[in-house]
């Protein structure tokens, strides 16, 4: 039965390239050449012992310090280079025979993949997911296997903050010889007349035997309460060593669509009989939903015309770069919701499946976006794995096949785009195509009317010239606004490099929040906004460098703290009233003085109030809002908001006194106690009447007891240096934030607060006895292979320290002694010698190391740089320990084993693995 565990944990970590010494000799290059040949840090043999351990999803980049001279704006100015990752793993011998697959969600941003000594993988996109295939390579039982992961993040992708390393999740996934395809399975449901819908699914089931099968299919339908709603069994035969497409229409009668709204999901239960015997079931998420685009009307879901409130994103988030643990990707489409946004652009790549996961489950629609605009094999490749691992979410409604390309309004542009759109028309006929365009959009032979859709950048000027020429083609603001604001600040200081937050910054190809939404509101042809951007990301400082290091673009922060705008997209995205008083009143010293003060509404009236008189009462134009410019004095101001003449909100705001301590907030109630689970705490400076302080800025240092750890720390500055990977941070403008992960032992979690002259102030977070996820655990063993043994049984005792001469490849064989005893030796007599190098750590020098020998057998010398360490006889095979002498080893040791045998003895020679230990 199919297995799937995680691959997350403790994986040895090298930041940069290890040095290795050079081996040049013929003997050393020919090894090098050969399958399972490769030596240093990808190589059994490297001593991985003082690398650190770490735990995936990580990224390296965001825990280096900001580095303003080397450093690159566009990347937030945090350092890139190499690392290396290496993880061992033992394989139970039940596996044998089983199909292993490793996934790789995501490496920042060239990957090589090394499984026991050869490069199984490359992989050229930071944002693709893939797979290595390492059934025929694996061993079982006691040898370990060695995965290594060489990633090169000096090659960027990007002109964002991208992270480097393994920033999402791997698996390893254990499957019958006979079984579901890796991505075999395609759900497509298609709706019929009245009500009914035909799931139409593909199966692909492969077969690796070496006999043809005759199988049994049975796809299931569940509804969310369990319910079985649909059964449907197929069989056939599957040829040996062959992959076949199973094709079955489920039909259903009034399923619960998946809607923003309520975004209803069902599984698909794939089960793989052979000979009476389940060998797999596969269960995919799907659900059921109709997408039409339409050019004078947008876009429909479900047959209701529904406007595309949607933002662009990054991936990257406080206090983890990007490796964002599943549940801040949760928390980020919530808080998107929370404002009314409908839908999600990927920008501008593929996203983590677990945020495709939150999408399907919170009703959030998705413009999956490809990286690199390149109709190459490679990029084909590219744009491919895009489709097929994610066609089955409900969420996704648009691909977008590139981003601003110079070549978009060129006949070199239209003709990678038309092969572009076969490659995924052909994989996933049912999602419209379309390009993000910032020009070129005019140009007959453009892309941009060989698209379903065409994706404007920016230019709203150009959409009734669009239209008027191409009225067929449908119309998305793919990209739009870019407004720059500081969240909780209101006087712009170009000398601070901060905005003030009245919508009304803005950068120069863009449009304040009110502009952009008017001219998309308003005119129905256009099918939405994708505004750049939902929140804040690291790198990209426009309009700025340094001291910036993260954007002003968003519409939350990087923590996701709302900016002022959020609440104007909730006036304009949520149907409830809402009224909001953009700005705070904490302005000590400036009593007398006009401070400016705004709202944000969807009422028709708003009244304002400071202590308690009526300062003026105004109609609202939606678009338009409206401001106020009031003389400052302590207290209270507060709003009214009014529709048809009904008092339907209010809102106000209060000068606090200075800041007594915190509030804490956190994402929800309680953590789940399986080490992977982790959520936002906010934290927010309070006075001593328990009222926020806006202007708070003091440093906060946290701690924590119980099962859970601090990821990182962010406040959502963009201008602030602290590091991201500690347990400290300043507010700014009263709030910071913590993302906090479970450990697995149920243990409340008290987290204690403390800032520079403020109360402290705890927080428990409990945790909840959950089901760990299986996963698999690492070895810290250290292993020695590929050892050389004689060619030829040598009747007279030779030397066992002889020279090996370096050009000579032929007397001596490489043997993988985990495999057991070698048939040669079996009846034999005289004598073998077997040969190693290793090298042998500070650690463990300084240590009591010794040589573990699994299993041995016969007349057993051992030798190390020519030094006898033990002679033992062993009739029988049984382990060894072979202390070796630490204060005179070398940083390589030559060992010789030289084994007598007699041709009586039932199995002599080394059988097993040998390790290195200390004691
Ligand atoms: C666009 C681009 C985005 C971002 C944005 C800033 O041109 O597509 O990635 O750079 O500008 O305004």
């Amino acid at each position: 039965m199919r297995e799937r565990l995680s691959m997350d944990r403790d994986w040895r970590f090298h930041l940069g390239d290890p040095v290795q010494a050079k081996e040049s000799s013929h003997k050393a290059v020919y090894g090098l050449a050969k399958a399972g040949g490769i030596r240093g840090p990808a190589g059994m043999e490297w001593n991985d012992n003082e690398w650190d351990t770490v735990q995936l999803p990580h990224d390296w980049s965001y825990q280096q310090p900001l580095d303003r001279e080397n450093g690159v704006p566009d990347f937030g100015y945090y350092p890139r280079g190499i690392g290396w990752y290496r993880k061992k793993f033992k394989l139970d011998p039940a596996d044998q025979g089983k199909q292993l697959l490793l996934e790789f969600d995501g490496i920042a941003t060239h990957a090589a993949v090394y499984f026991n000594g050869s490069i199984l993988e490359r992989n050229f996109c930071g944002y693709t997911s893939f797979t290595v295939d390492i059934t025929d390579r694996a061993y079982f039982g006691d040898q370990p296997n060695l995965l290594v992961v060489k990633v090169d993040a000096t090659v960027s992708e990007g002109w964002w903050y991208e992270g480097a390393g393994i920033y999402r999740h791997v698996w390893l996934t254990k499957t019958a010889p006979v079984h579901i395809a890796h991505r075999g399975i395609w759900v497509n449901p298609i709706r019929q007349e009245a009500g009914r819908w035909l799931t139409n699914v593909e199966t692909t089931i492969r077969n690796e035997t070496e006999a043809a099968v005759e199988y049994q299919l049975i796809s299931r339908v569940e509804q969310a309460d369990g319910n079985i709603v649909a059964e449907e069994l197929a069989s056939g035969s599957c040829a040996a060593g062959q992959s076949l497409a199973v094709t079955q229409d489920l039909p259903i009668e009034h399923p619960a669509l998946w809607d923003v709204d309520a975004p209803h999901l069902y599984k698909l239960y794939s089960i793989l009989v052979v000979n009476g015997e389940e060998l797999d079931t596969a269960v995919t998420n799907y659900g059921y939903r109709t997408i039409r685009i339409c050019p004078d009307t947008g876009f429909y879901l479900n047959d209701r015309p529904l406007k595309i409130k949607g933002t662009c994103n990054h991936q990257d988030h406080a206090g983890v770069g990007v490796a964002l643990p599943d549940g801040i990707q949760e928390y980020r489409i919530r808080r998107l919701k929370e404002m009314g946004s409908n839908a999600y652009r990927c920008a501008h790549h593929n996203p983590a499946p677990e945020l495709l996961d939150a999408c399907d489950r919170l009703g959030m629609l998705v413009m999956n976006e490809n990286r690199n605009f390149d109709s190459s094999r490679e990029g084909l490749r590219q744009l491919e794995n895009m489709v097929t691992r994610d066609r089955n979410h409900p969420s996704v409604v648009f691909y977008s096949l590139f981003n601003e390309e110079p070549l978009q309004g060129t006949p070199i542009g239209r003709k990678m785009v038309k092969r572009m759109i076969r490659a995924v028309k052909k994989l996933d006929p049912t999602r419209p195509i379309l390009g993000a365009m910032h020009g070129g959009v005019m140009e007959d032979e453009g892309a941009a009317d060989v698209t379903d859709i065409v994706g404007f950048n920016y230019m709203n000027g150009g959409y009734d010239k669009f239209r008027e020429k191409h009225p067929n083609q449908p119309i998305i603001g793919s990209e739009t606004v870019s407004a720059f604001s500081t969240r909780g600040n209101y006087i712009s200081d170009d000398s601070r490099q901060i905005f003030d937050s009245y919508d009304r910054e803005k950068a120069s190809w863009g449009n304040s929040v009110r502009e952009s939404w008017k001219t998309i509101n308003t005119r129905d042809f256009v099918m939405g906004t994708f505004v750049w951007t939902g929140f804040d990301y690291r790198g990209e400082p426009t309009p700025y460098e340094w001291p910036s290091v993260s954007t002003h673009f968003g519409i939350m922060d990087t923590c996701g703290f709302a900016k002022d705008s959020y609440y104007l997209y909730q006036a304009f995205w949520r149907d409830e009233p809402v009224l909001h008083i953009v700005g705070h009143w904490n302005w000590p010293g400036r009593e007398g003085r006009q401070v400016k003060i705004m709202a944000h509404t969807n009422c028709d009236e708003v009244a304002l109030y400071l202590n308690d008189v009526l300062i003026d009462r105004q109609p609202i134009d939606i678009y338009e809002q409206y401001e106020w410019d009031v003389v400052y004095e302590p207290g209270t101001l507060r709003m009214e908001g009014y529709k048809g003449g009904q008092l339907v909100k209010a809102a106000e705001i209060q000068t606090a006194d200075e800041a007594h301590t915190v509030r804490v907030e956190t994402q929800k109630l309680a953590l789940s106690g399986d080490g992977r689970d982790a959520m936002a705490v906010n934290v927010y400076a309070v006075d001593g009447q328990g009222r926020f302080v806006p202007t708070e800025q003091c440093k906060m240092s946290f701690s924590i007891k119980g099962s859970g750890v601090i990821l990182g720390v962010g406040n959502g500055d963009p201008n602030c240096h602290e590091p991201d990977y500690a347990a400290e941070r300043s507010l700014f403008n009263g709030c910071c934030q913590l993302i906090v992960q479970s450990k697995v032992v149920e243990e409340d979690i008290v987290l204690t607060i403390e800032g520079d002259g403020l109360q402290p102030a705890s927080h428990v977070i409990p945790v909840q006895p959950v089901e760990e996820l299986p996963f698999v655990p690492s070895v810290d063993e250290r292993y020695i292979n590929n050892w050389l043994i004689t060619q030829e049984i040598a009747a007279e005792r030779p030397d066992p320290n002889v020279m090996i001469h370096p050009t000579d490849m032929n007397s001596w064989e490489m043997v993988d002694v985990s495999f057991g005893a070698l048939q040669m030796l079996r009846g034999a007599s005289g004598y073998v010698t077997y040969r190693n190098q290793a090298p042998i750590s500070d650690v463990e020098k300084s240590g009591r190391p010794y040589l573990w020998f699994h299993s041995i057998s016969g007349d057993i010398e051992i030798y190390v740089d020519g030094r006898l360490q033990l002679r033992q006889f062993l009739p029988w095979p049984e382990n060894l320990e072979v202390p070796l002498l630490g204060a005179e080893l070398k940083d390589q040791i030559t060992i010789s084993v030289l084994i007598g045998i007699t041709s009586d003895m039932y199995s002599p020679g080394i059988q097993g693995s040998v390790s290195i230990r200390t004691k």
